[in-house]
């Protein structure tokens, strides 16, 4: 199999992981002989500092043009002060999302056996999580009308949440159509209590669960939500909701899993889709070789899932990280007692070596 992927690094930490990224798919490339053909591409603050816009025209041609976009991450403080349409967050990423038409951002929460201490919450509580969450991705309160206006005693700003039907609908199919491949058990998470998009939202959800009598639906404020994330990780299996709900929550429901560096996403709904690791660019720790990278390679697994219909090769991905975290090879971020400090690059390494060894 031929595949052409958009290699986006961007800011910060995206630079040292997504070449590890590419090493375990030039792996998985070499063991299967699938030629995975990647071309780079400048987006956020790099491409600000180097063509003067966060999000250049031949870059948006490069993604629409390849089979998958790998992404890395953008943002830094460097460029927070600009005005909005320039910002990597809002000049970039928000916009290549909404162009690919990427409605649907995946995130599985996953915890390995093998960082069961790595996390700050209780083994009991944690052990045998496995969450898939559902965000919306090109609306809500994301995308809806913004406003900054002078007043004769300061300033007001408007941001508004805005959701259609339509909207609503799309992202909740997909939710049951995937909650029916797993436990069938789908959480629709909104603040019905308070919003009227989210009485949108949940009537919707409702009205639709009715074509889906096998998946028990069950509706969630967002607050009690983020309560029961670390109460009880494991009373959930598949989680729809609305974009910023999901922003906050996933990196909450992260550290079920040890580490926002180890939560992988797919953004998936357009023609091309784009795989990212759900953490930032962390300006903190850029150029130390100390970010952990398997967030995105996870990413790079869910692309040939998704993308390219390689299971055996996602999967072979997978093991490789189990297998490297059971051997006890840590980044910083997951390190524990007794383990093996790796900087990017050798975990990388490892896991590329353990994807070509495993059978
Ligand atoms: C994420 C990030 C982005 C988002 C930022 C960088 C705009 O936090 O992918 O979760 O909020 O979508
Ligand atoms: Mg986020």
């Amino acid at each position: 199999m031929i595949c052409k992927i958009a290699s986006l690094p961007g800011d910060g930490i995206g630079a040292e992981i997504v070449p590890e990224a590419i090493k375990a798919l030039q792996a998985v490339g070499r063991k299967y002989g699938h030629e995975f053909i990647f071309t780079e591409a400048l987006i956020g603050g790099a491409a600000l500092d180097a063509v003067g816009v966060p999000l250049p025209e031949e870059t948006l041609r490069l993604c629409r043009e390849s089979d998958a976009v790998l992404l890395g991450a953008i943002g830094g403080p460097k460029w927070d002060n600009l005005p909005v349409h320039l910002r990597p967050e809002a000049g970039s990423l928000l916009p290549l999302r909404k162009e690919l038409g990427l409605y649907a951002n995946l995130r599985p929460v996953v915890l390995y056996d093998a960082l069961i201490d790595a996390s700050t919450l209780k083994k009991e509580v944690i052990q045998g999580t496995d969450i898939l969450v559902i965000r919306e991705l090109t609306g809500g309160l994301y995308f809806g009308e913004k406003k900054r206006e002078q007043t004769p005693t300061g300033q007001i700003a408007v941001d508004t949440l805005v959701y259609t039907t339509e909207e609503i609908t799309r992202i909740a199919r997909l939710a049951f159509e995937t909650a029916r491949k797993r436990k069938k058990k789908l959480c629709s998470v909104d603040k019905a209590n308070v919003l009227e998009s989210s009485r949108l939202w949940r009537e919707t959800v409702t009205e639709l669960g009715r074509e889906y009598p096998d998946v028990e639906l069950t509706h969630m404020y967002v607050d009690n939500c983020a309560m029961q994330l670390v109460r009880w990780p494991k009373q959930f299996d598949v989680i729809v909701t609305e974009n910023t709900f999901g922003d906050i929550l996933t990196d909450q429901a992260s550290m079920i899993s040890g580490s926002l560096g180890m939560l992988a996403s797919a953004s998936i709904g357009g023609k091309v889709a784009l795989y990212e690791p759900s953490h930032g660019s962390a300006p903190d720790i850029a150029g130390q070789k100390k970010a952990n990278p398997i967030a995105t390679i996870l990413s790079a697994a869910l692309m040939l899932r998704y993308s390219f219909n390689l299971e055996k090769e996602a999967q072979d991905i997978e093991k490789a990280i189990v297998r490297v975290l059971d051997k006890g090879y840590r980044t910083a971020d997951i390190m524990q007692e007794g383990g093996i400090l790796v900087n990017t690059e050798e975990m990388g390494d490892r896991i590329a070596e353990e994807i070509l060894e495993a059978k």
